[in-house]
């Protein structure tokens, strides 16, 4: 298995996550079997999708192709804004699954609080009554703020397990991180790389020369060091294999300080308080 690729997280609910995945977002759907095939073939076992990413299928054909135990892979989707509410849920799962060609997710999340619509809790409800019937092993969410975890609380049976952010250098929601860090959620982040857009700023390339690694190592060990779960992205197999191998890449407390000091408070994504169901199906 590549380099790092053993390391876990403990969820609050006894699950247990691959601390890294790859995320396939903006992988065609014709195109994420192979992609995901050479992943699994490097040794990932956590793969991050969504009903949005229309991926689903090619995803689910990679991880059946593999041959490998399906209690050794750590599958993710997420219930899109449009499928928000109770019985909706139930039904957008069943079709997720359908389109996985699989019996049950590791973890499920609500994609967006997508607030305007006021749907998200009785999602919530929903995703409470599959884990408890046992037909996904864990249920979380993304993009979720302080005000939305707040409010979950009141209504929660449980806390999620994650809550998938997009976290990177020039944003890392401090406030976000000490909330789910309050109440035992995992940080799981997204666009960890902004994108890419972290591999170019000056003091992460003086670091990554310092230590004899890329950008995206550093950026990723940055990660690692902090405890969150990470979903980088590419399509490329040598990228895929560094990504994944950090154990090399030893960050001192400055470095990390540094690489701290790069937040800029501006997001790529959209903006949970606004995000809504015309920019997402
Ligand atoms: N919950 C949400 O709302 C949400 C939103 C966005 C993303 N996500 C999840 O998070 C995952 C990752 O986020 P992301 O795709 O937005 O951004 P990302 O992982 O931060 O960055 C991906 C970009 O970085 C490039 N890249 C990857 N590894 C590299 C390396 N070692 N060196 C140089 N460039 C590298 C990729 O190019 P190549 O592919 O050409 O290598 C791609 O252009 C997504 O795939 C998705 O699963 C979730």
């Amino acid at each position: 298995m590549t380099g790092s690729l053993h390391r876990t997280v403990a969820l609050h609910d006894g699950v247990t996550i691959p601390q890294i995945g790859l995320g396939v977002f903006q992988v065609p759907s014709h195109e994420a079997q192979p992609v995901v095939e050479q992943a699994l073939g490097l040794g990932y076992r956590h793969i991050d999708t969504a009903a949005a990413y229309v991926n689903e299928q090619g995803v689910g054909a990679a991880v059946r192709a593999s041959g490998l135990p399906r209690e050794d892979l750590f599958v993710t989707s997420k219930l899109r804004n449009g499928d928000q509410g109770y019985d909706s849920t139930l039904r957008a799962y069943d079709d997720t699954l359908g389109r996985l060609g699989l019996d049950a997710l590791d973890l499920y999340l609500i994609h967006w609080p997508n607030p305007s619509a006021g749907r998200w809790q009785d999602s919530w409800r929903a995703m409470e009554r599959l884990r408890d019937e046992g037909r996904v092993r864990a249920v979380g969410v993304s993009n979720f703020l302080v005000e939305h975890l707040t409010e979950l609380r009141d209504i929660a049976d449980a806390m999620p397990a994650v809550n998938q952010i997009e976290l990177h250098p020039a944003f890392q929601q401090a406030d976000v991180v000490a909330a789910c860090r309050a109440h035992g959620i995992a940080v799981e982040a997204y666009s960890p790389l902004g994108q890419g857009a972290a591999l170019d700023d000056a003091r992460v390339l003086s670091i990554a020369q310092e230590v004899g690694a890329s950008p995206a190592q550093v950026v990723l060990r940055w990660h690692l060091d902090k405890g969150h779960v990470v979903i980088p992205k590419t399509v490329s197999p040598e990228r895929m294999r560094a990504n994944a191998d950090l154990e090399g890449v030893a960050l001192s407390p400055e470095h990390v300080a540094a690489i701290d000091a790069l937040e800029t408070g501006t997001r790529i994504g959209g903006d949970p308080r606004t995000f809504s169901l015309s920019q997402i199906r």
